[in-house]
């Protein structure tokens, strides 16, 4: 594929964040030497080093009650070279929609010969390879993996390392387009294979966000994230002392990391989980505080922001959805102890001016996981090594 390479990046201690990156072209043809010039400000990925890459990542798809067409839609959508891994926890009481789950992906993986991994969150199986790796930080009281889309992400994050992958990426389960899907993961492919530190991640933009209501509209940014993106970038130029938009991503839900980089950060719950990983990359490497890790600092962390192609369709969830996740994301930023007083207003103003805070309430405080490198992965690999049948979908079957 074609892209804009990374033309201004804005620097933070140890962080590059660079400014958004378009994709010219979906495919770029064959490998063929190239005329110098065409190096500048385009940069072309080849086929084969997007295949590399695939070759080295999971896609994890967390997932909970969606329509099934959708679902086998998204799994159609990824690379052939990923390993798919679908974390669920989708009701299994009235109807077992993950036995559904399970079924749509087996068959999916018999008739494209591919290997995937699918577990549902509350599986014992789970939580007992989570309690003899040391990391009891997901379980509730029940000896479960709690609810919440990061605590699926993180544990598939676990499969992704037993699975010895070098990159992890995330999509959501709700897409009605197969063909952003891929989309999202050659340039998450793109956007890694461009990092020269061992520390990236990829966030990706879309071009548009379009509502359905009479007819379409091709709107570019939905609420949340317009206002997740101020706050942060408010909480960036209150350190730097140098007003900047540059973060366009706060809340994306696709993105991709190298798992070095996810290894080092703690993340928060449920849908606060996006911005945090900013909020965590900016205290960890910002240079505010000390370095969280040295190796990590040397090298520095590189975000990239990918604006796709393809628009973004999927599930309507409801005003009272928004404003929850709304309220959790700027909590991040609200609790981090890099927020200012300033940052602390907008926030709180923003909050109060859509009715989702009260005047005298205090914003709830993120639960923070510790970060990956704290399980013993040994243990775990062996709760889960010896049960491997019980959640692979073989190509076989
Ligand atoms: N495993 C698991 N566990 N998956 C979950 C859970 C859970 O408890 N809750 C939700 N999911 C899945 C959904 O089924 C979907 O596939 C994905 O997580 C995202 O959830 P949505 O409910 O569709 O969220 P959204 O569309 O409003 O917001 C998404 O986009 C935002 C902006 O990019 C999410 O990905 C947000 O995290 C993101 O900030
Ligand atoms: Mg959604």
């Amino acid at each position: 594929m074609r892209i804009e390479s990374p033309r201004y990046t804005e620097r933070f201690g140890s962080i590059r964040i660079n400014d958004v990156q378009k994709v010219l072209e979906l495919d770029s043809g064959r490998a063929k030497e190239l005329p110098l010039h065409e190096n500048i400000a385009v940069q072309k990925i080849e086929e084969d080093t997007i295949k590399d890459l695939e070759e080295q990542m999971a896609i994890v798809i967390p997932i909970k009650d969606e329509k099934l067409k959708l679902f086998e839609g998204v799994i159609s959508g990824i690379p052939h070279e990923c390993l798919t891994i679908v974390v669920s926890n989708s009701q299994r009481k009235r109807v077992d929609r993950f036995k559904m789950e399970q079924d749509t992906l087996s068959q999916f993986c018999h008739f494209t010969r591919r290997h995937a991994l699918i577990i549902h969150q509350k599986d014992p199986i789970l939580a007992q390879a989570l309690e003899e790796g040391g990391y009891t930080d997901l379980l509730d009281g029940e000896e479960r993996v709690r609810d919440g889309k990061a605590e699926g992400m993180i544990a598939a994050m676990f499969m992704a390392m037993m699975a010895k992958k070098k990159y992890v990426g995330f999509v959501d389960a709700d897409n009605y387009s197969p063909g952003a899907v891929l989309e999202y993961v050659r340039c998450f492919a793109a956007g890694l294979s461009m990092a020269k530190s061992p520390y990236a991640m990829v966030r990706i933009l879309w071009r548009y966000k379009p509502k359905i209501s009479e007819e379409v509209y091709f709107k570019k940014w939905g609420r949340v994230s317009e206002i997740t993106n101020g706050c942060i970038n408010s909480l960036i130029s209150s350190k730097t002392g140098f007003e900047t938009d540059i973060i366009k991503t706060g809340n994306a839900g696709e993105h991709a990391m190298s798992l070095k980089l996810a290894e080092i950060l703690p993340y928060a719950s449920g849908y606060a989980v996006e911005p945090q990983e900013l909020v965590s990359i900016f205290e960890g490497f910002g240079g505010v505080f000390p370095m969280a890790q040295q190796t990590a600092a040397r090298h520095g962390i590189e975000v990239f922001q990918i604006e796709t192609r393809n628009p973004h369709l999927h599930e309507e969830k409801g005003a009272q959805h928004l404003d929850d996740m709304l309220l959790s994301g700027l909590g991040t930023i609200y609790h981090s102890p890099l927020c200012e007083e300033e940052t602390e207003q907008i926030i709180f103003n923003e909050l109060l001016q859509r009715d989702i805070i009260k005047p005298n309430e205090a914003l709830p405080k993120p639960h923070l996981s510790p970060p990956l490198k704290n399980i013993n992965l040994t243990k775990f690999a062996k709760v889960m090594g010896k049960n491997m049948e019980s959640y692979s979908a073989l190509e076989g079957k």
